[in-house]
């Protein structure tokens, strides 16, 4: 409605309303042959008309002014309308211009009001994920510390067992915090990347040696299919946290004599690293969460490797970082294949 009705065609509509009402007035009540003095009712009609004008303009200019401007101000924030807000009525794009900014405010505000929403979830989320991460390391410390306290420091049997499960609890909560400053650098942007060239074959072929043992202990083949040099821009040290992490799951969530397959792939402007596996694969719900801070599929496997969940969502954020993509497609009960893309230098 607004858009179609101005405030200049509503005091058009006022001024001439009066005109009639005030000739009408005259003809019947006051003057008698009022028309034959139709000089002075041309007069007398544009000065009403003109008064009326004026003073329902001043009116709702100063109704704009002290009421819609300040609005307008807070919407715009920084865009104000000008003081001499008649040009603005005369024409109707201002109301038109209002309605448009109070809409496009109010989706922007509720826009806003939902990622905070959302934001505030996962950060209640987050600290109820990392207190009970810590709790468990923590409790157990506790629990061998008091049976040392209360005697078991002389007792040759269990004192030295527990003081080495006291440092492993020790192991995993910095591990967790380690994971947890990495990631919040890599949140905040502190993380400044060390962008080189390298050759990524080298890179994946020190991994794989030196996880071979860890590999063959789970019962898992690590094969490498890979002839030439891959030469890549990044930063070598976060990609081969990345790498680290996908081959260390192959094996983690791989079944026995199952293997892992590395490839590279050069795709033009790109390379792409394809760590595949034949282990227990994950389910389709699952997919779409698994690259979130302490997720995990298989939360039993997962504990008994030391795993936090903290491993692709940090794979995740150090890909982004090089505004490069992870991916994964996985079947249950098959395998998993996990994808990144690099730089080629
Ligand atoms: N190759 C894989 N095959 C099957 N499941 C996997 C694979 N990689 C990851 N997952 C699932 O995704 C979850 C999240 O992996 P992520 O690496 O983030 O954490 P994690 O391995 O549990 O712990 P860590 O922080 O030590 O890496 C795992 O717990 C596991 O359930
Ligand atoms: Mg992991």
């Amino acid at each position: 409605m607004i858009q179609k009705v101005s405030p200049r065609k509503i005091i058009m509509v006022i001024s001439l309303i009066t005109v009639l009402i005030f000739n009408t007035a005259l003809a019947f009540i006051v003057v008698d042959n009022y028309l034959t003095h139709w000089r002075l009712i041309i007069i007398f009609s544009i000065i009403i008309f003109l008064v009326i004008y004026g003073v329902s303009s001043y009116l709702i200019n100063k109704f704009f002014i002290d009421i819609i401007n300040p609005i307008y101000k807070i919407i715009r924030t920084v865009k104000v309308l000008p003081l001499t807000i008649v040009d603005e009525i005369e024409d109707a794009e201002f109301s038109k211009n209002l309605e448009q900014e109070v809409q496009n405010w109010a989706k922007e505000k509720t826009k806003q009001i939902n990622q905070l929403r959302l934001m505030e979830k996962y950060r209640k989320e987050f600290i109820g994920d990392v207190s009970h991460e810590l709790k468990t390391p923590i409790f157990t410390i506790q629990g061998y510390i008091s049976t040392l306290i209360e005697g078991g420091i002389d007792d040759p049997n269990i004192n030295k067992k527990y003081l080495l499960r006291t440092e492993k609890s020790i192991d995993r909560i910095i591990s967790i915090v380690e994971d947890l400053l990495t990631i919040s650098k890599l949140e905040t942007n502190e993380l400044v990347l060390n962008k080189e060239k390298f050759d990524l074959t080298i890179l994946i072929n020190e991994i794989v040696e030196m996880q071979t043992d860890y590999a063959a202990k789970k019962k898992i083949t690590l094969n490498i299919k890979l002839n030439n040099s891959f030469i890549v821009y990044a930063d070598r040290k976060l990609i081969y946290q990345v790498i680290l992490n996908l081959i260390i799951n192959s094996i983690n969530y791989g079944r026995d004599n199952g293997s892992t397959e590395l490839s590279v792939y050069d795709m033009d402007q790109i390379v792409m690293v394809d760590i595949s596996d034949n282990g227990i694969g994950i389910a389709k719900q699952d997919i779409p969460r698994l690259f979130e801070r302490f997720y995990r599929v298989d939360k039993s496997r997962s504990k008994e490797n030391g795993g936090t969940g903290l491993g692709l969502s940090i794979c995740k954020h150090i890909v982004e970082a090089h505004q490069q993509t992870i991916s994964v497609s996985s079947q249950e009960g098959l395998g998993s294949s996990f994808s990144i893309t690099l730089e080629k230098a």
